[in-house]
C-alpha cells in the first residue's frame, strides 16, 4: 500500500466477546465513510475473527489477527496458524510488547512470525519499542536497531515493502503517558534510516511506519501531522466506536 494512505488500526486487545464485537462493528460502520486516503483496520479476538470476517464489509474494514503461531499447522495445541488466517485476514500484529513481556516471545519467535504473515500474503505490522529504563538509558535507538535487525532478518528488498513497522514505545502503552511529536519524529527517523542502511533508499521512503502508544481522538491529529508517520496503532481509544471514528475522521484530514 502506498504511502499517500493512513493506515488506523484498532487493536483490542483480550476484550469484546462476539455479541459486544458484532454491535460495536454495526454502530462504527454508520459513523465512518470509506475514504480512498484511509485504510482502517480491526484487530478483534482471534475468536470472533471468523464472524465478524462475514460482517465487514471490506472496502470498509480490513481485519487484521493479533498474534498467530509461526508454523504452517501441525501438533500445536491452542495456536492458530498465519495459514489458517490467510484470507480472513490481511494484516496480522507481530513482537507486540504484551507478546514480548508477558509471553516472553523473543526475536527468532517475531522473526519467523513476519517471515509466515508474509508466506501467507499478510502483512506483518512488526511492533518495535523501548521500555521505560531503556529510554531512561538513552538506548532507545540501540533497541529500534537490535528490534528491527532481529525481526526483519532474512526479509528481501521486495519482501519489505509488505511490512509495516510500529513504534510503540511499551512505557507509553495503555499508561496514558503518550509520546511527543518530537520523540516519535526522531524515533521514526531512526527507523526509516536504519530501513535505508538495510535495504536503500526506495524501501526506506516507501516502507509504512506507525505510531502507538495512549493515543486518544485529542491527541491523534498531532502524530498524524508529522511527516513521517503513516498511521496509528490503538489500543483502548479504538474499543470506544465513537473515539474510534474520530480519530479516522483525523486521519481523512491529516
Ligand atoms: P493504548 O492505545 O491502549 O496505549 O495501546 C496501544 C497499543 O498497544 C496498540 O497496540
Amino acid at each position: 500500500m502506498a504511502r499517500d494512505k493512513k493506515l488506523i488500526i484498532g487493536n483490542w486487545k483480550m476484550n469484546l466477546n462476539m455479541h459486544e464485537a458484532s454491535l460495536y462493528v454495526h454502530s462504527l460502520e454508520k459513523m465512518i465513510k470509506v475514504r480512498r486516503d484511509v485504510e482502517v483496520v480491526l484487530a478483534p479476538t482471534i475468536f470472533t475473527l471468523q464472524s465478524l470476517s462475514l460482517q465487514v464489509n471490506r472496502r470498509q474494514f480490513k481485519l487484521a489477527a493479533q498474534n498467530f503461531y509461526w508454523r504452517d499447522s501441525g501438533a500445536y495445541t491452542g495456536e492458530v496458524s498465519a495459514t489458517q488466517l490467510r484470507g480472513i485476514v490481511d494484516y496480522g500484529l507481530v513482537g507486540h510488547s504484551e507478546r514480548r513481556h508477558i509471553f516472553h516471545e523473543h526475536d527468532k519467535d517475531v522473526r519467523a512470525k513476519v517471515q509466515a504473515a508474509l508466506r501467507n500474503h499478510i502483512r506483518p505490522v512488526l511492533c518495535i519499542g523501548e521500555t521505560a529504563s531503556e529510554r531512561a538509558n538513552n538506548e532507545t535507538e540501540a533497541v529500534l536497531h537490535d528490534q528491527l535487525i532481529g525481526g526483519l532478518a532474512n526479509i528481501t528488498s521486495e519482501e519489505i515493502e509488505q511490512v509495516v513497522i510500529a513504534y510503540e514505545p511499551v512505557w507509553a502503552i495503555g499508561t496514558g503517558q503518550n509520546a511527543l511529536p518530537v520523540d516519535v519524529t526522531r524515533a521514526v527517523k531512526v527507523i526509516r534510516s536504519q530501513i535505508r542502511h538495510l535495504y536503500g533508499k526506495q524501501a526506506a521512503d516507501s516502507v509504512q511506519v506507525l505510531y502507538g502508544g495512549s493515543v486518544k481522538a485529542e491527541s491523534a491529529a498531532d502524530y498524524l501531522a508529522i511527516d513521517d508517520v503513516d498511521g496509528l496503532l490503538i489500543g483502548g481509544a479504538s474499543l470506544d466506536a465513537h473515539a474510534f471514528s474520530e480519530i479516522i475522521a483525523k486521519a481523512h484530514r491529516a
